[in-house]
């Protein structure tokens, strides 16, 4: 943490709406401002939030989905306790980590990915590294989505996008491309939101 950063990080107007309002996290206004656009968060709903610590998104999420709701959180490094959330720590490309989410359920109404490969600054890496994980995150989800079912997965710009959606939109009704004004501009991030879920009747 350079002077700097920490500097930018208290003039940021997100950074002091998060501690004021009480969530762990800015990314919080990412996922509420993507679910203000495309309403995925419903009372009583199933939530898996994979790359999940600090907490923001699991802790909005619980909000959402109220008591008779379900929110399960995946994360390699450890999670402070969160009302409504069941957290595993584990790295989700890892089968013990899939098997211990799967028998929580095997049928979430959304899937959230937050997931960041460490940056190693060099983008193109970088880029391949995230489409790799949102790759594990669409392929997992697969496996534990219900019929219409709903997808957020974080990438980073670039033609992996299309490539991810090559991949994986046939089995959705619709897919969009969303940067939540949140998100700083100077981030190469943005969101894939795949909605609809069809399975796969083959096999
Ligand atoms: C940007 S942070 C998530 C912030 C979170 N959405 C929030 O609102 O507090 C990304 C997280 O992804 C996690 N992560 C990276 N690779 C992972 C993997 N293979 N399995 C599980 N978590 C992973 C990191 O440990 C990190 O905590």
């Amino acid at each position: 943490m350079t002077r700097e950063w920490i500097r930018q990080r208290k003039r940021d107007p997100y950074y002091r709406k998060a501690k004021a309002e009480g969530y762990r996290s800015r990314a919080t206004y990412k996922l509420k401002q993507i679910d203000s656009r495309v309403r995925l968060l419903k009372k009583g709903g199933r939530v898996l939030d994979l790359g999940a610590s600090p907490g923001g998104w699991s802790q909005y999420a619980a909000e959402r989905v109220g008591p008779g709701g379900l929110v399960v959180a995946v994360d390699l490094i450890p999670m402070d306790r969160i009302e409504g959330v069941t957290f595993i720590q584990g790295d989700i490309s890892e089968k013990d980590t899939r098997e211990r989410v799967k028998e929580i359920s095997k049928e979430f109404d959304l899937i959230i990915s937050d997931i960041s490969p460490s940056l190693s600054g060099n983008r193109t890496l970088d880029r391949g590294r995230s489409l790799a994980l949102a790759w594990e995150v669409m392929s997992f989800s697969g496996e534990v989505l219900r019929k219409g079912g709903n997808v957020v997965v974080k990438m980073f710009q670039g033609n992996e996008v299309d490539e991810l959606k090559e991949g994986f939109a046939s089995g959705f009704r619709r897919v969009d491309n969303i940067k939540p004004k949140s998100s700083l501009k100077r981030s190469i991030e943005m969101y894939l939101v795949f909605r609809g879920f069809e399975p796969s009747t083959e096999g």
